[in-house]
């Protein structure tokens, strides 16, 4: 099994995401997140939260329909420019994304050579509102939430009473209908997204870009990434999407080669100057120094819940040894891990106390387990699979001596500590 397997496997068997609609067959590309993958999720989408908080403060949040207009969609391009290059073999009927092999060669799956003409594929899913089919009855499902920030753009700015530069930030579902989806959570047809687009005057823009690109490096670096994994990739010309004169990726190296993580994209004025032309309205700010008005420019930092939480997953998982055992742990950062502490009474015989500690904790609104079935052993696995970093174990000694043990996740140290000290001992691991 190579390593992504193996990531997808102990996805499943832990609860953490399954394939959707998996007992009719599976829908490609499409997921279900259980108990430990939604809260893993949440933490993500706190942790995005928080950081963009603490870059700048000039931050209003924003929540979009997932229904957007046909002629929003034409004002932004998408409906002209959002494809990709599709593919059909006429032997084995596959269809490819015609970036994704070499046409010179033959079908990777059937080895003939018997390729189709190469033609756009439109990635937006495209349907009608109410029972008429009349052109202006089409709508689509967002393929980024960033267009609805761009056409209430005025609406948030004159109802918040804010003044560029400032910030609107989404965290939101965003559909494509993915010509190959692939890698898992890498490439999805439903996902979401955590988009931020920074408004600001078109001579900020050398000193915010570099900002938000450090900024969302730093992100990364917080969350316990392994720093040799990230890399920055400035596109060329020809990899440009239609709205940007400047895009640099935060790459991550996945066990399937370094892949694009977050775009940090320099969209000009294109957005607010497209649904200017196409609405009629006026989206242009005055600057009461200069009395003049102008089209604010937009820095977009735009990262995928779901592909962050596949870089998490790869950059956690590890396979070592200890004592003469093998184990997999996820050495999550206790900060994203979706289960804090797990506490374990050593047998079902003394686990009253322990359930009791437990409750305490858990009713501080931390996110704690408590086991009392099989071998601590195989607990302790179970822990460390799905990356709690601490375990606490009341046994035969606990009663006495009013302790319990705590193990490290990471280094399966064990020690002693005193029962009432277990909820400052987890707030001090906590602190990230
Ligand atoms: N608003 C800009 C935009 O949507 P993008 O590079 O197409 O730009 C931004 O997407 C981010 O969304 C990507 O860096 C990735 O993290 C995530 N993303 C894009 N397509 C995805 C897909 N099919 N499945 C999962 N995540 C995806």
């Amino acid at each position: 099994m190579n390593q992504l397997d193996k990531i997808v496997a102990l996805a499943k068997r832990r609860g953490f995401v399954y394939q959707s609609a998996e007992i009719y067959g599976g829908l490609n590309g499409v997921y279900d997140f259980g108990h430990l993958g939604t809260l893993l999720k949440n933490n993500i989408k706190d942790a995005w939260t928080q950081s963009i908080l603490t870059t700048r403060s000039n931050i209003l949040f924003f929540d979009g329909s997932l229904l957007g207009a046909h002629a929003m969609w034409e004002a932004s391009g998408h409906t002209q420019n959002f494809s990709d290059p599709l593919v059909d073999c006429t032997n084995c009927k596959r269809r490819f994304r015609a970036d994704d092999i070499n046409l010179e060669e033959q079908c990777p799956v059937c080895g003939k050579k018997a390729w189709t003409d190469v033609r756009e594929f439109q990635l937006m899913f495209k349907t009608n509102l109410g029972a008429a089919t009349d052109s202006a009855s089409i709508a689509y499902l967002r393929p980024e939430t960033a267009q609805s920030i761009f056409v209430q753009f005025k609406n948030v700015m004159s109802t918040n009473r804010v003044k560029i530069p400032f910030g609107i930030a989404q965290i939101g579902k965003a559909f494509r209908n993915e010509i190959t989806p692939k890698q898992f959570l890498f490439r999805m047809r439903e996902f979401e997204q955590m988009e931020l687009e920074w408004f600001c005057k078109p001579d900020q823009m050398d000193e915010f870009f570099p900002l938000w690109l450090e900024a969302r490096k730093q992100f990364y670096i917080n969350l316990g990434v392994h720093k040799d994994r990230i890399r920055m990739h400035e596109h060329g010309k020809n990899e440009l999407s239609h709205y940007s004169s400047r895009t640099t990726d935060i790459e991550y190296e996945f066990p399937f080669g370094w892949k694009e993580l977050e775009g940090v994209a320099d969209r000009g004025n294109f957005d607010l100057t497209q649904h200017s032309k196409h609405s009629g309205k006026d989206l242009s700010v005055h600057d009461e120094k200069t009395k003049t008005s102008y089209i604010p420019n937009v820095i977009e930092c735009s990262v995928g819940v779901d592909r962050l939480f596949l870089t998490l997953l790869c950059d956690a998982y590890t396979e070592d040894t200890v004592g003469s055992e093998e184990r997999t742990v996820l050495k999550f950062s206790p900060r994203i891990a979706p289960i804090k502490a797990a506490f374990l009474p050593l047998t079902k015989k003394i686990s009253d106390p322990m359930h009791k500690i437990y409750q305490d904790i858990a009713a501080k609104g931390i996110m704690v387990e408590c086991d009392e079935s099989g071998s601590i052993g195989k607990r302790y696995r179970r822990q460390d699979e799905i990356g709690t970093p601490l375990c606490f174990t009341y046994d035969f000694e606990s009663e006495k001596d009013n302790s319990v043990t705590v193990r490290d996740r990471n280094t399966t140290q064990q020690k002693r500590i005193a029962i009432d000290r277990i909820e400052q001992y987890l707030a001090d691991a906590l602190i990230p």
